[in-house]
């Protein structure tokens, strides 16, 4: 898909069959921004297959026209493409189709199936449903009923956005209807960050190289940091960032994520399964994150961004943003440490912190290794050593670094960190592709490694609602704020501290 010469002969890239996609609120936002641009990106990179087709389905009357229409917009605005001078989308274009309806209107599902059997009858069929969570359930029984879940010449798919559930309960119920109309074979929930390059090169670097992994584990590993910093506010999303709040938005989902990655045990091969089961493993041993757990106690901090600067603009507080409640608790910013009770990980702290209205774009892993054991520099380069860090950058600067000591150069013994970076983007060229061409081609392939099994969400789910419990029978507390372009309140660095730590400057 992106051209570089280190890549020719290497890649084996399959194509899916027959495919048709169907779109269940294609006149929103997340279609525009990400889908129609991802679907765009897949067929420049000639990885659709011949027979594809795109049945957008929404309440708005568009038309194909309409839809159409939309479709050039979103790949003008979100991809820079003219698609009147771009024969890919000129071709897309004509692959795309509209239906307008009430998604909870049976006889829309009957003209679906009359639209889906034009194909041909035997395209597979891949749902995405790219709508509010308020409409999963109806769309989901109405599939089913209609017949349109079951597997006939072609495969049945379906695609659930998050957020998935909103607490333990709401996800299994969740999970419970979409078993009674498709197997878990058939279901692919959609975590975006599994999609990132970074973080599908996280296996890649911990289980295709022999040098990592022995050094692993608790023997040689301090800690762990994991950051997800956002210059964006909440932008126009208060109707829903107000009832989710970051725990929800961004640690349940894409940090979990992130841990398990770092955590999990090698798998047996790189199958679905094998890789879900150990990321299951890792998250079940997760200890629980209010009090009550045995061993070393968990710490969360919670916060919300105030008025200040980011990235030179004067940007208003939470609770100023258009849709938020003058009187909002919804944190925007989240701090923890966690601990995992097992063999590898046992007395390794993990700090995880995630941000809206932070000084910078950054996706990082930090894992800081032990110092040595012995200080011999000491007393020629008085300086302190510092330890040992491998970062993965997850973005935007994707690659992987490593901090390690090394001699200043001159006629004393004098120590000084260096870094040894890999960058994708003078390693391989080219850029990398969104994490929503991946997991849509993956999900068109039957390829479910890079997306959220029902376990896993359910055992997020279990670890994050009693904290979301614990802070509503608090009741209406204040909830502490940070200056928009400040790294938190001061508690996360006194979380820290605490331990004789501190969190890496960005
Ligand atoms: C989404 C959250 O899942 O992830 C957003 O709902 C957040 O609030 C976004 O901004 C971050 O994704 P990325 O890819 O920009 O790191």
């Amino acid at each position: 898909m992106h051209d570089h010469p280190l890549l020719d002969g290497l890649r084996i890239e399959p194509t899916p069959g027959p495919t048709s996609i169907v779109i269940f609120g294609a006149s929103g936002d997340l279609t525009q921004r990400k889908l129609l641009p991802a679907l765009y990106h897949l067929s420049r990179g000639q990885r659709l297959p011949a027979r594809f087709t795109v049945i957008g389905v929404a309440r708005t009357a568009l038309g194909d026209d309409g839809f159409r229409k939309k479709f050039r917009d979103s790949i003008k605005e979100f991809a820079g493409v003219d698609a009147e001078s771009d024969d890919v989308a000129a071709s897309l274009t004509q692959r795309m189709f509209y239906m307008s309806g009430e998604l909870d209107e049976p006889a829309l599902y009957d003209r679906l199936a009359v639209r889906l059997r034009e194909n041909g009858g035997d395209h597979g069929v891949l749902y995405y449903l790219a709508i509010p969570p308020s409409a999963y359930r109806s769309v989901v029984e109405r599939l089913g009923a209609a017949g349109l879940t079951a597997a006939e010449r072609g495969w049945r798919r379906i695609i659930v956005e998050k957020p998935f559930g909103t607490d333990l309960h709401s996800a299994r119920a969740l999970n419970h209807v979409l078993h009674a109309h498709f197997s878990e074979e058939q279901v692919f929930r959609i975590d975006h960050y599994l999609g990132k390059e970074t973080v599908q090169n996280l296996m890649v670097f911990r289980f295709a190289n022999g040098m990592f992994e022995p050094i692993w584990n608790r023997r040689y590993i301090d800690h762990v940091q994991i950051t997800a910093a956002e210059t964006v506010g909440v932008e126009r999303r208060a109707a829903y960032y107000e009832g989710a709040g970051a725990l929800r938005d961004m640690v349940q989902n894409h940090l979990m994520q992130l841990l398990t990655l770092v955590a999990m045990e090698p798998p047996i091969a790189f199958t679905a399964e094998s890789v879900r089961d150990r990321k299951m493993d890792a998250l079940l041993s997760v200890q629980p994150l209010v009090d009550g757990a045995h061993g070393p106690s968990p710490r969360i901090v919670r916060a919300q961004y105030a008025a200040g600067w980011v990235l030179g603009a004067e940007v208003p507080g939470y609770r100023s943003e258009p849709g938020v409640a003058p009187g909002s608790t919804t944190e925007t910013y989240v701090a923890m440490r966690l601990h995992l009770d097992n063999w590898r990980w046992a007395g390794v702290p993990f700090y995880l912190r995630t941000g809206k209205r932070l000084p910078k774009r950054t996706t990082e892993i930090a894992i800081q290794f032990r110092r040595p054991p012995m200080q011999i520099f000491k007393r020629v380069s008085p300086t302190s050593v510092s330890p040992n860090l491998l970062i993965v950058n997850v973005q935007p600067d994707e690659g992987i670094s490593v901090r390690f000591e090394a001699k200043l150069p001159g006629t004393r013994m004098q120590l000084a960190p260096v870094m040894m970076n890999f960058r994708y983007g003078t390693a391989f060229g080219g850029t990398v592709p969104e994490a929503y061409e991946t997991l849509l081609l993956d999900a068109m392939l039957g390829e479910p490694t890079l997306f959220a099994r029902h376990d896993f969400v359910e055992a997020s789910w279990a670890l994050i609602t009693p904290v979301l419990e614990r802070w509503r029978s608090a009741g209406p507390k204040p909830i502490p704020q940070y200056e928009a372009g400040e790294w938190g309140p001061a508690e996360v660095d006194v979380l820290m501290a605490e331990d004789g730590r501190r969190w890496r400057t960005l």
